[in-house]
């Protein structure tokens, strides 16, 4: 079996994978990313849109914002949508002038693998690594396949990018690390439609049938989700079914008209919570959902991972280049405080907006507590702050270098 030799192994070329290679190539510090998926599969696969203030800042400090401002669509409030009305929730007035970006996770990931490729980065896609060894030891080494061929790469750290369904969670040695896990009684069916948004801003829709989203892509584009039940098949809806469930949860008193167009992309989404404790443990360090999964509800996932990523970058310049291990030690306790963070907040969206079929007293309550975010200003400010830019707050600072 042949072997390679690098500073950091990535596991994945999702957000979290790309933008760690690209952060510690900034640095000077080599890696090579593993991704069993082909870069054309990458590109194209559709999921979060919502990048926070603080994170779309970062990535233009860093080179990769030059696309985003261009083509992203920056929002400065969200409407919250139950009974029938519509109620803005001024995101910017309430939360020290930030703003959100609307970009696609795709696009992220395209300037991602763009910025590494032109900088000679060493991006292994259709590689599936089947292995990691010896996290304890003097030698880390992972295992793949590529191209029907096994090799073996050494290393001084591996970096566990590789997702929820991964396999660097499974290299923690037994009874080192603790999982938390819930999963939700439903599910999301997403669809990208090409169609004009029939809206400004993004709405988060409650309705007795259930939860329904309306987001966007660019000003042809639109993305809509819809809670279903936790097993529906995707078979099961019709294109004219999708859109006649759309116009059902978005109708409004004063008439809202939801324009249509041909669905060119269709999926369900399981809704899961799960954080695990620690994430970092020797020389294997976790990132993103490989660590910690928030329903979407909240749209942190990917800012979550692109802000554990931020602060490994620092932990791992700090141990590579400048020999003080201090921030890598500190790197775990701050993400899983922040995932910590993230959850409550999804969980909090996520169980405001999402009817549960027979619960009156839940649903009565999720009124109750909307009519009360959409009349109290503290309450409204509350959730602004937290949906603009809960990954980089504050309360984080102390613990990045
Ligand atoms: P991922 O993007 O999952 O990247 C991990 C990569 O590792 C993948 O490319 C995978 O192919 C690769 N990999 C896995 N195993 C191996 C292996 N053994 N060898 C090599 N490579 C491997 N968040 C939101 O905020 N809003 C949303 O609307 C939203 N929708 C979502 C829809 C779906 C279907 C899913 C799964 C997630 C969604 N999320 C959403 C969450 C958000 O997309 C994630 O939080 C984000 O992708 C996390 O980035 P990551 O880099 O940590 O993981
Ligand atoms: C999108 C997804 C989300 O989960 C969310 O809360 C907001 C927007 C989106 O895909 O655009």
């Amino acid at each position: 079996m042949s072997g390679a030799r690098t500073q950091v192994a990535i596991l994945g070329a999702g957000p979290a994978g790309l933008f760690l290679s690209h952060l510690l190539a900034r640095a000077g510090i080599d890696s090579i990313v593993l991704e069993c998926h082909s870069r054309d599969y990458l590109e194209h696969r559709i999921r979060a849109g919502v990048v926070e203030h603080g994170i779309a800042k970062h990535l233009d400090a860093v080179g990769l914002g030059e696309r985003m401002r261009r083509e992203g669509l920056v929002h400065h409030g969200i409407e919250l949508r139950f009974d029938g009305r519509r109620h803005r929730i001024a995101m910017s007035e309430l939360a020290g002038n930030k703003t959100i970006t609307v970009y696609g996770q795709q696009e992220i990931v395209k300037d991602l693998v763009a910025a590494r490729l032109a900088a000679g980065g060493d991006l292994r896609f259709g590689a599936e690594a089947l292995e990691i060894s010896d996290v304890l030891g003097p030698t880390p080494t992972v295992r793949y396949r590529h191209d029907g061929i096994e090799s073996t790469i050494t290393c001084e750290v591996v970096a566990g990018c590789d997702g929820f369904h991964g396999i660097s969670r499974q290299a923690l040695p037994p009874g080192a690390a603790r999982a938390f896990e819930r999963v939700h009684p439903f599910a999301w069916l997403g669809i990208l439609a090409e169609v004009a948004p029939s809206t400004d801003e993004l709405i988060y829709c409650r309705h007795d049938r259930g939860f329904a989203l309306h987001s966007m892509r660019s000003f042809e584009l639109s993305r809509f989700y819809l809670q279903v039940a936790p097993d529906e098949p995707l078979e099961r809806w019709s294109d004219a079914a999708i859109w006649a469930e759309l116009r059902r949860r978005f109708a409004t008193e004063d008439g809202f008209e939801l324009a249509d167009g041909p669905i060119i992309e269709r999926s369900i989404t399981t809704m899961r919570s799960f954080i695990l404790e620690p994430q970092a443990i020797g020389s294997l360090v976790l990132a993103g959902d490989a660590a910690h999964i928030v329903p979407p509800t909240g749209a942190k996932g990917m800012n979550l991972a692109l802000a554990d990523v931020r602060d490994l970058a620092h932990a791992l310049i700090a141990k590579l280049v400048h020999h003080d291990e201090s921030f890598l030690k500190a790197y775990s306790a701050a993400c899983v405080r922040r995932a910590w963070h993230a959850q409550e907040f999804s969980t909090f969206m996520t169980t405001l907006l999402h009817p549960l079929a027979g619960d009156d007293f839940n649903n009565h309550l999720q009124l109750a507590r909307l009519e009360e975010l959409t009349s109290s200003r503290d309450a409204a400010r509350h959730l602004a702050e937290r949906y603009v830019d809960l990954a980089s707050m504050r309360l984080f600072a102390d613990a990045t270098p």
